[in-house]
């Protein structure tokens, strides 16, 4: 610390503000914490180590005075007005050249106005992207800064520090121009969202299909982690099966009421696809589910309505579950397609320049989404940077055609058991419609022509045609 002054501030000392500035401490950098809330200030204090240099006041300007210039500010405050009102309680304490980040999940057309909006201040400005969970900001995170390079530069050295890392290598990196590290991190949430959502529906063809208890369940999934399915949120899912509730000594799992949360950035994702456009059909049906979930009363009286006769499945347990493995595998690399895809649409249509191999290399390790598969697609970039699409790539191919019969029949077994596999279906379909060369939409185009003259291209020569249908 020269002259007393600390190397970094945050802004907000939340469960991710308090734990990153905690892993800032722990490499050996001085960090100060603002947060109105002097609770939350002690608790940061409570937490560090004799070792640590670390201080938590509850005054802006007094934190802001104690950093060394140009200044590194983080605000991990709630997404949108939160966000504009600390820029502006910031900005009269500021100095030309300072960085202020916001590791929010704030939507990026918000990133892209401030940024701009800094600039005419003379401030650098970082969007953000922090993945992790309060144990990634402890001891690693998966970080997507985009925007300003100038900034990052400055940055690099104390981000590569505290990031995840993966064989030696930090998980973050420069995701591109403007909102881009914003961006990239809202693609990663809806991501999130739809392998939940395929989990949940592979949860529910254990648990109603083959009638397997939490115990079994949980042997399921973690033998599926120590395989190809290797990730985080399988790991999480075969940890959750062995909690007890201490109020009931239930399981934990089977006393959570089915009404899933969600904070916005899946529906983010899901609508800013349909503006590209491009179509990322897993993650839309991961969003609608969490919001048919909510409806829990409607679906309870039509439970009794309809009276769905949940037949089980009789097909030979170990081998069906394998099956099931082999189909949520191939699921899965089709939702991280759409996620990709969407991203590499976003890039040259808003100028980003997102370099795709250092999005999946970041994603390694340290974010939610983490997961082996990763180092396949990290192959594939690194064959082709400028890849449209995952499933383009010859070696990624095989290994899904390897799967395909099984998300297949996991599918037609699961729809006769009157169990909601949509998410599946959704990978399947999209997976069916991205590989055919002749899609059935000739048709639509012929309606549009024939009820609206909307006109329509042939496939024997160029131009646009409309016909006077008889
Ligand atoms: C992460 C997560 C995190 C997100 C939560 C909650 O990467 O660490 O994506 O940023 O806020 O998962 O999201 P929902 O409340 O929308 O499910």
């Amino acid at each position: 610390m020269s002259n007393n002054l600390f190397h970094f501030g945050m802004i907000g000392l939340g469960t991710m503000g308090r734990n990153l500035l905690l892993n800032l401490a722990d490499h050996g950098y001085s960090v100060i914490g603002f947060d109105k809330d002097e609770q939350k200030g002690a608790a940061l204090l409570n937490e560090s180590t004799p070792q640590h240099k670390v201080k938590a006041v509850s005054s802006l300007q007094e934190m802001v005075q104690q950093i060394e210039q140009p200044r590194k500010i983080m605000m991990l405050v709630p997404a949108g007005k939160p966000v504009d009102d600390v820029i502006e309680s910031l900005l009269p304490l500021l100095q030309p050249g300072d960085i202020v980040i916001d590791g929010g999940n704030s939507f990026f057309e918000d990133t892209l106005r401030r940024t701009t909006y800094m600039q005419s201040k003379q401030m650098h400005f970082v969007g953000m992207g922090v993945s992790g969970g309060e144990k990634g900001a402890r001891f690693g995170p998966s970080i997507m800064p985009g925007g300003d390079v100038a900034a990052w530069k400055n940055l690099q050295p104390l981000l590569e520090a505290v990031a995840a890392k993966v064989n030696g290598e930090p998980c973050v990196a420069y995701m591109g121009k403007d909102a881009a590290g914003h961006y990239v991190k809202m693609v990663h949430n809806g991501i999130e969202y739809a392998i939940m959502q395929l989990i949940s529906e592979v949860y529910d063809v254990l648990r109603t299909g083959l009638s397997l208890s939490n115990a079994e369940m949980h042997q399921v999934f973690a033998k599926w982690n120590e395989g190809e399915l290797k990730s985080f949120l399988i790991e999480i899912s075969a940890q959750i099966f062995l909690q007890k509730d201490p109020e009931t000594g239930k399981d934990l799992v089977d006393v959570i009421l089915d009404k899933a949360g969600s904070k916005g950035t899946g529906k983010w994702t899901s609508q800013e696809a349909m503006n590209l456009p491009i179509s990322i059909p897993t993650i839309d049906i991961a969003v609608a589910f969490r919001d048919i979930s909510v409806y829990k009363e409607e679906r309870i009286a039509a439970e009794a309505l309809y009276q769905p006769e949940r037949k089980k499945i009789t097909a030979d347990k170990a081998a069906f579950i394998e099956q099931l493995g082999h189909a949520l595998q191939a699921a899965i690399m089709i939702c991280y397609a759409q996620g990709l895809a969407m991203l590499h649409k976003a890039s040259s249509v808003y100028n980003m320049d997102i370099p795709l191999k250092d999005v999946v290399k970041i994603w390694r390790g340290g974010c939610i989404i983490r997961s082996l598969l990763l180092e396949d697609f990290y192959t594939a970039y690194q064959n082709n940077a400028d890849l449209a699409n995952i499933l383009l790539d010859q070696q990624l191919a095989k290994l899904l055609q390897l799967k395909e019969t099984a998300l297949r029949n996991v599918i037609v077994q699961a729809v006769q058991s009157k169990i909601a596999v949509t998410g599946l279906m959704s990978a399947l379909g999209y997976l069916d419609a991205y590989t055919d060369g002749n899609m059935p939409v000739n048709l639509i185009q012929a309606q549009r022509d024939l009820f609206g003259a909307h006109t329509y291209q042939r496939i024997d020569k160029p131009g646009t045609f409309h016909t006077q249908w008889d």
